[in-house]
């Protein structure tokens, strides 16, 4: 009964430390209402974070940002629905909402749908340019808008969810491929430039994770080939050393140590959360 008790009331404790970490700081998520951008912002949220997710669908995101828990509150989280393809509205809503709350976005985690499967050799011109956009240039964009005032205040967390394709070019995800080199040398040349302020750059490499995403490469796989889902599952399964997909939640622990203060010394890196699947360093 008396361990019982201690346990519990360590669990408090902990519970209550998470919370300081990111208190009166606010984050900006986007692709915040599912799969990892949802779990990134439970997370960060439970840090103490004030949360703003985005993404395009209204009622995806009211439904997310009811379940994001505030320790505090007097903490709202709030959401800006909108196409991140679309520069000029995404700007102008990130400002008003920066405006409503009283407060800048000092933590960014950049995440996105992403681009369709297949193979490289029948990618069409239009394909990389899409993705392009969809990853880089909105990154960019959304960086450039908030990174003076992470200057002003010297602390400044940008993360970036991008794919293990950085560091081994997965099968069928030619697009996806390419397009993930260039975002993670975005990010390190802008670690570079941003150190010496206060602001880390840094990159979270999901493995195979349980989201919508996921469903929809396994579907798109067995389609192809004629295979039953399930094959294409265990055959996934087995280049995994850990014997299981990822969660989303385990993915969004890595993205809120990088948010936390404790992360201040660790700029420009790739971290793979793949259960070992990646067959280098
Ligand atoms: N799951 C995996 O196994 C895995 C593995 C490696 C890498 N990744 C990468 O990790 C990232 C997140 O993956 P996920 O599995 O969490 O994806 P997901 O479950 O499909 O969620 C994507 C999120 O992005 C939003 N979104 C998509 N397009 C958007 C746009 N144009 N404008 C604004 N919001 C947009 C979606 O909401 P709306 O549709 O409402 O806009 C949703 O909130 C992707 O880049 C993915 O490729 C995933």
């Amino acid at each position: 009964m008396k361990k019982a008790i201690f346990a519990e009331n360590n669990l408090e404790m902990l519970l209550a430390q998470k919370s300081e970490n990111l208190k009166g700081r606010s984050a900006l998520v986007c692709g915040g209402s599912k799969g990892i951008g949802f779990a990134s912002a439970i997370y960060l949220a439970e840090m103490g974070a004030k949360v703003t997710i985005l993404a395009r669908n209204e009622s995806d995101l009211q439904e997310a940002v009811t379940a994001l828990p505030s320790p505090n509150p007097d903490i709202k989280h709030s959401y800006i629905a909108c196409d991140t393809n679309n520069i000029e509205e995404l700007k102008s809503k990130i400002i008003a909402k920066q405006s409503e709350q009283g407060q800048p976005y000092l933590i960014l985690v950049n995440n996105s749908g992403g681009p369709p499967a297949g193979p490289i050799s029948s990618a069409k011109n239009e394909d990389f340019q899409a993705a392009f956009y969809q990853h880089l240039i909105v990154n960019h964009t959304i960086s450039l808008l908030l990174i003076p005032a992470m200057k002003e205040n010297h602390f400044g967390r940008i993360i970036n969810v991008i794919s293990t394709s950085v560091k081994q070019p997965l099968p069928n995800l030619g697009v996806s491929n390419t397009i993930r080199a260039a975002v993670a040398n975005w990010s390190k040349t802008m670690a570079n430039e941003l150190a010496k302020d206060g602001i880390t750059v840094n990159n979270v490499l999901p493995g195979a994770t349980e989201t919508d995403r996921l469903a929809t490469i396994i579907q798109n796989k067995a389609a192809k080939t004629g295979s039953l889902l399930q094959s294409v599952t265990a055959e996934m399964l087995h280049e995994i050393p850990a014997g299981r997909f990822g969660q989303p939640r385990e993915i969004a622990a890595a993205i809120g140590f990088l948010a936390s203060t404790e992360s201040s010394y660790i700029t420009g890196i790739n971290i793979p959360v793949d259960g070992g699947r990646t067959g280098n360093l």
